[in-house]
């Protein structure tokens, strides 16, 4: 589905990019950017830019970057039409009806059918529950504690035990039996035909962070097999992009999310005022709930069941989570098997008082990482800090790594000076600097820029460079026109970009950043464009001056001219004199600077 370039340029030219931003983070002016801390990772000090002139946000730190629309596409978790209809509505632009391809409304149409059916379904479990049928549900709820309260909020329901009530109360609404099948509530059977997954069980809707119902877990009541039946993933229910609870816990305001693995976990904390607590949906942690998390939090409590399940699970979320930018902290649920069990036993001071003693997620890896180790035996002893060093040599951070160094030697009763000497030693072997390498590349955007930066060759980085000084100053423009043209530019990226700008030059007698990021669609391509657009070049060359301008004039014009020499046919003569003209120019040029009469000082 699409909107017409006019209407799309119409609402891009009435919403200020640093007014939209603005609502989101704390922005202050310095120079001609805003800056503020970037929302999509997580740091101290802010490297998160947003530039009125160029309509654009950059982050020096995480490569993050674009317009307007993008910044609500990725903040907002929105498809573009969405976003454009959020800042339409912002700038109180009408917008006509979408030009829409068939296929994309059919996938539309279907996917809000289905959230429309997954609607009703969840009313219609939650009315069993009040009916006659729904007393042994009701029961049972009572029986763990559930409040009436909760129980409407969460819209718990029930399923009856005839199995066939659901079906045909969706029959009834109008819903189709293809319609009905990819909804994942029902099953198939060649003797009964369509009947309902779910049948005397106690009902969990499971909603989106918009509060939409996607799917259904179902509890048996006892000890019934399986204990907990869930909804199969569906066009709408994609069990490694969503969190029971989420809806409610990010509007809980609180600064942490607390994640468990139970949906009675998350009742039973809401219940105790915990109201900033969601779950995985029956399978384990995945990077696409840790990015999930980091939209809302920079700080994640794990509060795993405490059996060897639980730690494994909680060692596999850890590095996750950090790389999402966010500090995970493990919570000592002992000698209570889960959040539920615990705040039963012990009410929710204790619990409260448990989460303030949550440990820091690198202390607890360590912790479990001794139970490998035999400390009773001077060689396991010696493999066991040998394996810490390793570890800390994974903090990129002078700061950082020093005050873990001391956390460590002061719960293990280790002279820190040695430790220290340890990880220094190791940090000079193939071993350590291996670990390192690997620790980085979870560890976060930061080196992943430096590696990024250290990869982009030389040639490229002269064409990179050229263009962003044109951009920061146009002037230069004029000054180079006349002797690089587009098609200088070897890397098809920068040439794009760059006849994009020559373009705009000649026609409009200016830049606009913006639509040369935009005419790129290839998201590795955008951040390349976003990192050229808002001049984040390496220290030590943010301006094209004098000298440094000449230099990079003559590399960019060397290597079109060896570029075009390779790719000559044989027999092209009029190329090869072409080409033997150009180098001549060349070499003039190289001999006698002054006659590029650039003059920058
Ligand atoms: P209660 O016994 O009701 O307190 O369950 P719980 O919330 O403590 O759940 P438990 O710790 O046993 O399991 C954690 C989560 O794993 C549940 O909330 C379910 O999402 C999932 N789960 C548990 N048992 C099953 C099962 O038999 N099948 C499936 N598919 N998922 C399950
Ligand atoms: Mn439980």
């Amino acid at each position: 589905m699409r909107y017409t370039e006019d209407i799309i340029e119409e609402v891009r030219s009435r919403s200020d990019i640093v007014d939209v931003v603005s609502q989101y983070v704390k922005l202050q002016k310095k120079g001609s950017s805003y800056f503020g801390l970037c929302p999509f990772h997580n740091e101290k000090s802010p490297s998160f830019s947003v530039n009125r002139d160029k309509q654009m946000y950059y982050c020096f730190g995480c490569g993050a970057g674009g317009d307007a629309f993008a910044f609500l596409m990725e903040y907002e978790n929105l498809n573009f039409p969405e976003a454009v209809q959020h800042l339409a509505q912002r700038a109180g632009v009408e917008l006509p009806e979408m030009e829409e391809s068939g296929e994309d409304r059919r996938q539309r149409d279907q996917k809000s059918a289905l959230l429309g059916l997954q609607k009703q379904a969840a009313a219609y479990y939650h009315y069993q529950l009040k009916q006659d049928c729904g007393a042994q549900a009701r029961e049972y709820l009572k029986g763990r504690g559930v409040s009436p309260e909760i129980i409407q909020q969460f819209g718990l329901g029930y399923a009856e035990k005839s199995g066939g009530g659901l079906y045909r109360y969706l029959k009834g609404k109008g819903y189709t039996d293809e319609l009905l099948h990819e909804s994942g509530l029902f099953q198939m059977d060649e003797r009964r035909g369509m009947y309902d997954k779910f049948w005397n069980r106690v009902i969990f809707p499971i909603t989106d962070v918009k509060n939409r119902v996607i799917g259904f877990g179902g509890r048996v009541m006892g000890d019934g097999k399986p204990k907990y039946l869930n909804s199969p993933e569906t066009k709408i229910f994609d069990k490694s992009r969503n969190l029971y609870g989420l809806s409610r816990a990010r509007a809980s305001r609180k600064k942490e999310i607390l994640i468990c693995e139970g949906y009675m976990d998350v009742i039973a904390m809401h219940q105790a005022g915990f109201t900033n607590a969601v779950a995985s949906l029956g399978t384990a942690l995945t990077a696409g709930h840790a990015s999930l998390l980091g939209r809302y939090t920079d700080e994640v409590l794990m509060l795993y069941d405490s059996d060897g399940a639980g730690v494994k699970a909680a060692l596999r979320g850890i590095p996750l989570l950090r790389a999402a930018g966010i500090r995970a902290k493990v919570v000592d649920l002992k000698p209570y098997k889960d959040p539920d069990e615990f705040i039963k036993a012990l009410g929710p001071e204790a619990f409260q008082e448990r989460l303030a003693r949550a440990q820091n997620s690198f202390l607890f890896q360590i912790r479990m990482l001794e139970a490998e180790y035999d400390l009773d035996d001077p060689q396991g002893k010696t493999d066991f800090y040998r394996a810490v060093a390793e570890r800390l040599l994974g903090f990129t951070q002078d700061l950082e790594r020093e005050n873990y160094i001391e956390a460590i030697a002061r719960q293990y009763g280790l002279p820190k000076e040695q430790l220290h000497k340890m990880v220094n030693s190791l940090a000079l072997t193939g071993a350590g600097m291996r670990r390192q390498q690997e620790r980085r590349e979870i560890q976060g955007p930061e080196n992943a820029a430096k590696k990024k930066q250290d990869t982009e060759n030389a040639r490229e980085r002269a064409q990179k460079l050229m263009l962003a000084w044109m951009v920061d100053q146009p002037e230069i423009f004029g000054k180079i026109s006349g002797y690089l043209k587009p098609e200088d530019f070897t890397t098809p990226l920068y040439r794009r970009a760059a006849k994009i700008l020559y373009e705009q030059q000649e026609k409009e007698g200016a830049f606009t950043p913006v639509r040369v990021w935009e005419a790129f669609e290839d998201e590795e391509e955008r951040r390349k464009m976003a990192s050229l657009l808002n001049g984040d070049l390496p220290a030590g060359l943010d301006r094209g001056e004098g000298k440094a301008l000449t230099d990079i004039l003559l590399r960019i014009l060397e290597d079109s001219l060896q570029e075009q020499r390779k790719n000559l046919k044989p027999g092209d003569i009029r190329g090869l004199q072409e080409n033997m003209e150009k180098e001549i120019g060349l070499k003039k040029l190289k001999m006698d600077r002054g006659q590029l009469h650039i003059s920058f000082e």
